[in-house]
């Protein structure tokens, strides 16, 4: 192992959250309805996150735990604070398209929304803090869905680049770093949340899916182009939920199984970063009877606006392989990987692999050659409160310990990374379960599956060992 001071002084260690996940306030201040607004915990959330929506009203007697969340749009204050405490360089967070256009297609945006950010990026500048935005995290406005189908259409496209050239007008002097579409390849599995999606009796899905994500191509293109225009000097990156795939066993089937997994993901940011579709898109395109319908233009566009840096989330690697009998799926995986008989799961099931870190490390800067930024990552899982308010997050802390060395790794292996932003720094609303038992976070919130408790906040173990990590440049992580 290497020594693990080789830490660039500028390095951007943070944490990294969603609107929708801890804003609450879900109508407040002239706040429109979104996507993520209709999902409520227990069994149907996967069914409408798949894209079956029944409703696209929130229904009586149903709990939505975003419409609450934990309070974040009225506690930043006092969240930030304790993010500066722990040393921030770098918070992530997503701007609510919904706060600023609260239909989407609105002709003017919502003053009360823009200062919401304004205030809060203000906040993040106080501490030193440098805000990484991502313009749209999981979330559609609802009226776009009701009235245009969401991504299916092209006019989203037009929507959208108002509502990116809006905000980086308005936060141009704040905001330095930016990301398109969060997870943008979460699109095929779970559209729904990816992009607004709702699949109607008889629709070919494929088609869909891809025509969808052809619109949210050039929709980031042209975001990117915007704001290099408005904000010159400004860094704005794609974001893949990321994860090499390993073939399961050495079969040639099996390696040829783990290459076609990993580049159904890489689709994307191949096109984002080398701005054209990858030439294996066309065959898949041939096979599967998909057309997509493209204007004149957005080859140019594609081309003309790449990104900047690669971002993306690593939690797991993955594992493919043609044999029906292994085909024995990884509880919780939204990827449909196979379990990988090496590795420990988490308490949903997710993977545990720090190695894969910088495999996938390795993978993304050899293909892309472009600055990485691991914008999520963190361990998922059940803290108990004992006497005493402390949260004992050994687990926690040995998780992230793991990673961050196997990070150091990647970087002496040549990786240029430009920072590490854990996921949920403070305990959050769970994006596949709706949970609030599912935790990742340095600091505790006091709130359970079901919206009871004090939304109080208490420092857990991790928080100070976070601390130290930035605080010493990484030199603290032990070996
Ligand atoms: C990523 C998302 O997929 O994983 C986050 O970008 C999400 O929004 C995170 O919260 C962790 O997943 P979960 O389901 O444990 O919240």
């Amino acid at each position: 192992m290497v020594k693990t001071s080789k830490f660039p002084a500028d390095f951007l260690w943070g944490g990294a959250v969603a609107a929708n996940q801890v804003e609450g306030a879900y109508l407040e201040d002239g706040k429109g309805l979104t996507t993520v607004d209709l999902l409520p915990t227990g069994e149907d959330r996967l069914k409408i996150m798949t894209g079956q929506v029944d409703h696209l009203e929130p229904q009586p007697e149903t709990y939505y735990p975003s419409h609450e969340a934990i309070d974040f749009y009225h506690t930043y204050k006092e969240d930030i604070a304790l993010f500066a405490e722990m040393g921030f360089k770098s918070f992530r967070l997503s701007i609510a398209w919904a706060r600023i256009f609260p239909n989407g297609d609105d002709a003017v945006p919502n003053e009360a929304g823009l200062q919401f950010y304004d205030d809060v990026f203000d906040e993040l500048l106080k501490h030193n803090i440098e805000p990484v935005v991502t313009t749209a995290h999981f979330d559609v406005p609802v009226n776009l869905v009701k009235k245009y189908g969401s991504w299916k259409s092209r006019e989203l496209v037009t929507f959208y680049e108002r509502y990116v050239r809006t905000i980086f007008e308005r936060y141009k002097d704040k905001v330095k770093y930016w990301m398109t579409f969060n997870e943008i390849n979460m699109l095929l599995h779970l559209p729904f949340v990816g992009a607004g999606l709702v699949f109607q009796p008889g629709e070919d899905k494929n088609q869909v899916l891809y025509q969808a994500a052809h619109h949210q191509l050039v929709a980031s293109a042209l975001a990117v182009k915007a704001c290099h225009e408005i904000i010159p000097g400004a860094n704005i990156g794609c974001m893949l939920a990321a994860g090499a795939v390993y073939p399961y066993r050495s079969h040639p089937d099996d390696v040829w199984k783990a290459m076609e997994k990993d580049r159904e993901s890489f689709f994307f940011i191949d096109v984002q970063s080398h701005g054209e579709y990858p030439h294996y898109a066309k065959r898949f395109f041939k096979d599967n009877n998909i057309y997509i319908e493209m204007e004149k233009e957005d080859e140019e566009i594609l081309k003309n606006n790449t990104v900047d840096y690669i971002g993306f989330s690593y939690y797991s690697s993955r594992c493919a392989s043609t044999d029906e009998d292994i085909l024995q799926k990884t509880g919780g995986n939204v990827f449909g990987s196979v379990k990988n008989p090496y590795l420990k799961t988490s308490e949903w099931g997710w993977t545990i692999d720090p190695k894969g870190l910088r495999i996938t490390a390795n993978q993304l800067y050899d293909r892309y050659q472009k600055p990485l930024f691991i914008v999520e990552n963190g361990l998922g899982a059940v803290d108990n409160i004992p006497e005493g308010d402390m949260v004992d997050d050994d687990y926690r802390i040995d998780y992230l310990n793991q990673h961050f060395l196997e990070m150091a790794e990647a970087m002496e292996d040549g990786v240029d990374i430009i920072g590490y932003t854990s996921w949920g720094p403070i305990d959050l609303v769970s994006a596949s379960t709706g949970e609030m038992r599912k935790r990742y976070g340095y600091i505790y919130v006091d709130r359970d599956n079901d919206g009871n408790g004090s939304l109080k906040r208490i420092k857990k173990k991790s928080f100070d060992w976070y601390k130290n990590v930035i605080r010493s440049n990484g030199a603290s992580l032990e070996e």
